[in-house]
């Protein structure tokens, strides 16, 4: 089974004429139980469950109209058809074959790969905005599964929250989606911390590959990966933040251990980053409840309470705060 396959299996009996417009919003997650591993290159369709919360605010709106030839447009700027996020745009919309060519103009108020799971809140926007465009009316699952064709972890990106992201066993991955859990935390804090904006030396999607092919470590990950999910699925549901943060912190450690081993080695962090995990790890020391997580890149999301904020404000200057759900 390939990806139009899929698409079309979702769209059959839908509109497949365009409107004049479709916008969409869709914000960007960060996994607190990683996605590391596919067990499907072609459907993005993970070897192990993963868990996110939604950044809220902090995402990409996506317009999306009708043109005499597709131009992709991000950030205001022009893609140029040989740059490989044309390209990668380009495949994912031609998937829906729509013979309409279009104008895809995406906006994020986050950094593009840096790490700051961008490519999540691109390609589920792109799947909300075409879903409005062509009046197709998808239920979330369907979403949710048109945007893993895009970019694995856009499936936690369809629904805000807490999204559990589950694996699920059929070849065809129609059971493999983003499904929100009905808890609030309004507590909770998310701290983006830009240690640097140097564009990451390599891809998730290589990097997941290399790991799976020749790290000896990754044969633990699947059972880490359970494990954490569960543990952080209790603690979501018992409001335990300490059990939150620790085990989103060895889970993304973990991760990045597999990563290490693999051969070529594959090692996100800076200097910077080291650094900002051992002020973390400082501020432990005090006695305070910071924990942080990491993904493809150098970057550091903190994770905190509300009664925390002046510390990790003091101890992180320019940290950037997200309430996910205020
Ligand atoms: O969706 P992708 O291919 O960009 O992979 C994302 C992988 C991580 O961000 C490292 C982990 C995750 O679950 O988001």
């Amino acid at each position: 089974l390939n990806k139009r396959d899929v698409v079309e299996s979702i769209l059959t009996g839908k509109p497949r004429s365009p409107g004049r417009s479709g916008q969409a919003f869709a914000a960007a997650n960060i996994a607190l139980c990683k996605y590391w591993g596919k067990r499907d290159e072609e459907l993005n369709l993970p070897l192990t469950s993963s868990l996110s919360i939604s950044l809220r605010t902090h995402g990409t709106t996506t317009d999306i109209e009708p043109a005499d030839a597709d131009e992709y447009w991000m950030n205001g700027e022009r893609l140029a058809p040989a740059s490989p996020i044309f390209q990668r745009l380009k495949e994912y919309l031609d998937l829906f074959a729509t013979e309409t060519p279009l104008r895809v103009a995406t906006q994020s108020n986050i950094p593009i790969g840096a790490g700051l799971a961008s490519s999540a809140s691109v390609f589920a926007s792109v799947a909300l905005a075409l879903d409005r465009l062509f009046d197709w009316r998808l239920d979330r699952r369907a979403l949710s599964i048109l945007a893993r064709l895009g970019s694995g972890s856009a499936c936690r990106s369809i629904d805000g929250g807490f999204v559990e992201w589950r694996a699920g066993t059929d070849p065809d991955g129609m059971d493999s989606y983003g499904a929100p859990l009905p808890d609030r935390w309004p507590e909770l804090r998310i701290g983006l911390l830009l240690v640097s904006k140097e564009a990451k030396s390599i891809g998730s999607r290589p990097a997941m590959k290399r790991t799976r092919e020749t790290s000896v470590l990754y044969t633990a990950w699947p059972d880490q990966a359970a494990r954490d999910l569960a543990r952080l699925k209790e603690a979501i549901a018992g409001r335990d933040f300490v059990r939150l943060g620790e085990t989103a912190e060895a889970n993304a450690l973990a991760m990045h251990a597999t990563m290490i081993a693999t051969w070529p080695p594959v090692l996100y962090w800076r200097p910077e980053s080291v650094e900002a995990m051992r002020r973390v790890w400082a501020l432990r020391d005090e006695g305070k409840a910071v924990y942080f997580t990491m993904d493809a890149g150098p970057n550091l999301k903190l994770l905190y309470r509300e009664t925390d904020q002046a510390v990790v404000d003091g101890a992180f200057p320019g940290v950037e705060t997200i309430a996910p759900f205020a």
